[in-house]
């Protein structure tokens, strides 16, 4: 199967990415919201990528000014925003991005499989529920993967293509072919706790949140310690607050109540009383560090 229109559902963190590197690899995007500042919001946030990458171009060689703006137009008007979840009805594939709690996310796949045409593909950008449980939810257990992009995903090579059980050879081949449009490497995975990146990524921001609780280390310590020691390019406390407090907290809610025996899977108090207080991290300007828009102050 082909992939030609691309319904992205959520416009915010990841939404907004998928949406932008879907229509650069020139498939037509409708990109849906539930209200219109999110959506306005969303698309904002992609028209200051496309402007960034077109200068990087330039300042490359790659293209000339010219060249690089009507590229980056060009990527603009194959992407469509909407407030109303039936736009996505005539897509060849639906990618869910909206907020990390599964009862949400299995009350949309219901509604996506009633909406969008039986053979349509529909994925899932969690980073951290269980894909076949979405699948099951729309109906169409075999039309279902996980698609699950890093952030920025404009910046960032990675794409895991999860398989459930009863993902179809054919649902998981067109998706992996649509990772690679989007000028991603992907990598194949089962449908398991945080597939391959946060099983290993998300155990290690925790333990750098108890380092810093139990007082052994300052936030900068931690990370530059990471960063010169280890060649990250950002630390684990800076990433917690780059990725978010409140979608970090949210993966690991999830996994300690599915998961109680696992060890690694553990909430440090840190992280939820920074929640609590509503320091988000990067989107609400302070996390364990104080943020203005991109750069960490
Ligand atoms: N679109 C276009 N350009 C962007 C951009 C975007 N979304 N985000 C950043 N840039 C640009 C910056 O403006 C900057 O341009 P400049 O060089 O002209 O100033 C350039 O990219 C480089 O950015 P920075 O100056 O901020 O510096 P870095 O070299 O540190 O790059 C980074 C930023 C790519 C984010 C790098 O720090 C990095 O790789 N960090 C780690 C990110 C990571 O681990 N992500 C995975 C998180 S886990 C996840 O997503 C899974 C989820 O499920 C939890």
């Amino acid at each position: 199967m082909q992939i030609k229109k691309v319904g992205v559902i959520g416009c915010g963190l990841m939404g907004h990415g998928i949406a932008q590197v879907a229509a650069e690899g020139g498939h037509d995007v409708v990109v849906v919201e539930a209200d219109a500042r999110a959506l306005d919001a969303g698309l904002a946030r992609i028209d200051k990528s496309l402007k960034k990458l077109a200068q990087k171009q330039v300042e490359k060689g790659k293209l000339d000014a010219d060249q690089a703006e009507k590229a980056a137009a060009a990527t603009r008007l194959r992407i469509a925003g909407s407030l109303e979840r039936r736009s996505v009805a005539s897509c060849d594939l639906v990618i869910e991005a909206i907020v990390e709690d599964l009862d949400a996310k299995r009350a949309l796949f219901r509604e996506l499989g009633s909406l969008t045409r039986r053979e349509a593909i529909l994925a899932s950008n969690t980073s951290s529920f269980p894909i076949s449980e979405m699948g099951e939810a729309s109906g169409r257990p075999e039309q279902m993967v996980g698609l699950h992009f890093f952030n920025p995903v404009q910046l960032m090579r990675l794409v895991e293509v999860v398989r459930a059980p009863k993902t179809s050879d054919e649902a998981f081949a067109a998706a992996r072919a649509f990772g690679e449009a989007c000028g991603k490497t992907p990598i194949a995975c089962k449908d398991t706790p945080g597939f391959v990146v946060n099983r290993l990524l998300v155990p290690f921001m925790v333990q750098a949140l108890a380092m810093l609780e139990r007082g052994d280390a300052s936030a900068e310590d931690i990370d530059t310690g990471m960063k010169l020691g280890c060649g990250h390019p950002m630390g684990p406390i800076e990433l917690t607050d780059y990725v978010g407090l409140d979608t970090t907290l949210a993966i690991l809610r999830g996994w300690v109540e599915r998961y109680p025996d696992e060890p690694t899977f553990a909430v440090p108090a840190i992280l939820e009383e920074k929640v609590r207080q509503k320091k988000l991290g990067r989107k609400s300007g302070e996390g364990f560090y104080k943020w203005e828009g991109d750069k960490r102050l």
